[in-house]
């Protein structure tokens, strides 16, 4: 297996830079542009990179993620729909890994997981084409035993366990709840040997209890990284062009 993942005991992360293409294509301009950010996550310690190529392409673009490929020293995680199209891309690309996802072209964000029960043969057929292609496969789940056997089923090498349930969990009782689902989740997932990543929602407050569950190998995390470097930044960023206003340019 090429791919380094985590060590035995705490996982990697993976930095989802969706964010970053949302942000350049709500002016359709050319910044901030997701290749830059990507070496930064990577200098800064990323151990991976993370972009969802949608079938709409409202954040990630094709130039996109060719030159991710080209770029990215780490390994590129691309996430997809299960789609032809998307299959003939990621053939084409040769990403480090694929995460099959589902798609709705409505939602705000990826919902729930990837039913694998309700598609298998469509699923297996899949991941057998990608894996063929040397290409491994993580199927983002819901932490459901009957997701994770049908997972198992399709060969798919990795899963990648939803924490939004957890995420969202507003009670400390019911994210205790949540965490153990995502626990027993993750060893049903081992003993069927598949390795297993989580995300979704996962915050500087939420992430800690996830990492520290026996066997998961990578966290990707997104929303929450890109949220804060807009407010670490804003101050030097203010600061730099105040300065270039008041130089005269
Ligand atoms: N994993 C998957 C499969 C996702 O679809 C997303 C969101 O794009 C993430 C992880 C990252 O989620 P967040 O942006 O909430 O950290």
């Amino acid at each position: 297996m090429l791919l380094s993942f985590g060590s035995d005991r705490l996982p990697t992360l993976g930095v989802n830079i969706d964010h970053i293409a949302t942000l350049r294509q709500a002016r359709r301009t050319v910044e901030p542009d997701p290749v830059a950010a990507a070496v930064l996550a990577e200098l800064a310690g990323a151990d991976g990179i993370t972009v969802h190529l949608r079938e709409d392409r409202r954040h990630m673009q094709d130039r996109d993620v060719r030159l991710l490929r080209q770029t990215v020293r780490s390994h590129l995680n691309l996430e997809m729909a299960a789609t032809d199209e998307m299959v003939g891309i990621a053939l084409d690309l040769k990403p480090d890994y694929v995460t099959l996802v589902p798609e709705r072209r409505e939602e705000v964000t990826t919902e729930g997981g990837l039913d694998i029960a309700g598609q298998l043969d469509r699923i297996k057929s899949v991941v057998n084409t990608l894996q063929n292609a040397e290409i491994p496969v993580s199927l983002f789940i819901d932490a459901a035993p009957d997701q994770i056997e049908a997972s198992a089923q399709t060969r798919a090498q990795f899963i990648e366990l939803h924490t939004g349930p957890y995420a969202e969990a507003k009670l400390a009782q019911d994210q205790l709840l949540e965490l153990d689902i995502l626990a027993q989740g993750t060893a049903q997932a081992l003993a069927l040997d598949l390795r297993v990543n989580a995300g979704h929602g996962l915050t500087y407050w939420n992430a800690a209890p996830v990492a520290r569950i026996p066997g998961m190998e990578e966290l990707n995390i997104g929303h929450s990284i890109i949220s804060r470097a807009v407010l670490v930044g804003l101050e030097r960023a203010v600061r730099e062009m105040k300065a270039l206003i008041q130089s005269g340019g």
